[in-house]
């Protein structure tokens, strides 16, 4: 039996940990977003509650990186470059029959996705907002739109939006389009003369061919829906996610046309991407990261697989079933999307997660998802840390 002292005591600190969110981020006026609490938990092991890379920043980069600090004391180059060539190289090597010239006069870099996911929505037309075909989506276009002052309807309301934004593969849902599903999607459900924006940040994982998969690869079809219709197909990228860097900021968007790529560069605050994030990239995109990338493709998917396998096994241990419990989401991505069923046991999942130093994403945030929790996919002893802090799950009655 625990003494009154004891009890009240832990009720105070898991009214703390419990705050921690608000203490964060000021709820009138900010998105909540994963990500923050890590640093005032003392016994912190292990961020779960972001969708970064699981093998961790990669090493060459990030020396290159605090390396480049040396040179703060000048102003980035005013054309991105190198960085920008070689992720254009990356992202459309000539090896998958790509044209990187043809990426390369569409792009722009930016302060994390962020800044451009904010600046492509100021500039499309008026209009309604809609989010892709999903009622759950990552929350920042919305926030955006909102910013500008526009009207925020559901994916599936009648009325045609000017803008929509669609996350593929979605997070946190972990639902994705193929290719020619999502064409067909844009197709069927943009009207002429309007933004559509899609967030592939997440379509890294799919495999080291994930161009052949994604709107990369597609720079004809979307000249042409531009040309024929005047749907504008922006390509956002985050790239803080698969090279772990979300302290550094790096994104980028490929516009429909190099026209439309200058529009947007008028517009942009110059600079916005530092020295160390401009290095970064530059090594990230190099021979020296290759063995990162592809072991980020052969581990991930094993290990999520593997996570899965314990939450299976716990979910037996507490309810006596297997099975019940709605794990989401593709193979290769970095996270998983945990419905229990119950908002009791999700909530204590936050909290006891939080309390064992591996905070996850708690899915009613933002996301209004009660029996819902995001976790990140991370390796197996890390696991074994969050698994074990779960053992004793509260469950409704
Ligand atoms: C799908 C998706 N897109 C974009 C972003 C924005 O990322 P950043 O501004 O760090 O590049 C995030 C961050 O969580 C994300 O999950």
């Amino acid at each position: 039996m625990l003494s009154t002292k004891d009890s009240t005591q832990i009720q105070k600190e898991k009214k703390i940990i419990g705050a921690l969110a608000e203490k964060v981020w000021d709820a009138k006026t900010q998105q909540y977003h994963g990500g923050q609490e890590w640093k005032f938990l003392n016994n912190f092991v292990e961020d779960f509650s972001v969708t970064t890379n699981g093998l961790g920043t990669p090493k060459h980069a990030l020396k290159a990186a605090k390396e480049a600090l040396n040179f703060c004391g000048h102003y980035p180059p005013g054309d991105q470059e190198p960085a920008k060539s070689d992720l254009a190289k990356w992202m459309a090597p000539a090896k998958l029959g790509l044209d990187w010239e043809n990426v390369h006069s569409r792009m722009l870099l930016g302060n994390g996705a962020s800044e451009l996911i904010d600046l492509v929505t100021r500039v499309s037309p008026r209009g309604y907002w809609k989010p892709g075909p999903n009622r759950v989506q990552y929350k920042e276009y919305e926030r955006s739109a909102i910013a500008d002052k526009r009207e925020v309807i559901p994916y599936s309301d009648p009325r045609p939006a000017t803008l929509t934004c669609l996350v593929n593969p979605n997070n946190p849902t972990g639902s994705y389009m193929h290719i020619e599903e999502l064409k067909k999607y844009i197709e069927e459900t943009a009207v002429d003369n309007s933004v559509f924006m899609v967030d592939e940040s997440m379509q890294i994982w799919h495999s080291n061919k994930f161009q052949l998969d994604s709107l990369i690869s597609q720079s004809e079809w979307i000249e042409n829906l531009y040309k024929t219709r005047k749907i504008a197909v922006y390509i956002m990228h985050s790239w803080t996610k698969i090279w772990s860097c979300t302290g550094i900021r790096l994104g980028s968007v490929l516009c429909p046309t190099a026209e439309l790529a200058s529009e947007l560069k008028k517009l942009q605050v110059p600079w916005s991407v530092n020295v160390a994030a401009l290095r970064f990239l530059e090594v990230v995109c190099s021979e020296e990261e290759e063995e990162y990338l592809n072991k980020t493709w052969e581990l991930t998917p094993k290990w999520r697989a593997s996570e899965i396998e314990k939450l299976r096994e716990l979910e037996k241990s507490l309810t006596g079933e297997s099975g019940n419990w709605k794990l989401d989401g593709e193979d290769f991505l970095s996270w998983i999307w945990i419905d229990f069923l119950d908002e009791v046991t999700a909530e204590d999942a936050a909290e006891k997660a939080r309390q064992a130093g591996v905070p996850v994403r708690p899915g009613k945030n933002g996301y209004k998802e009660y029996t819902k929790v995001r976790i990140a996919v991370r390796s197996p002893e890390k696991v074994d840390i969050l698994i074990n802090a779960w053992k004793d799950l509260k469950r409704s009655q």
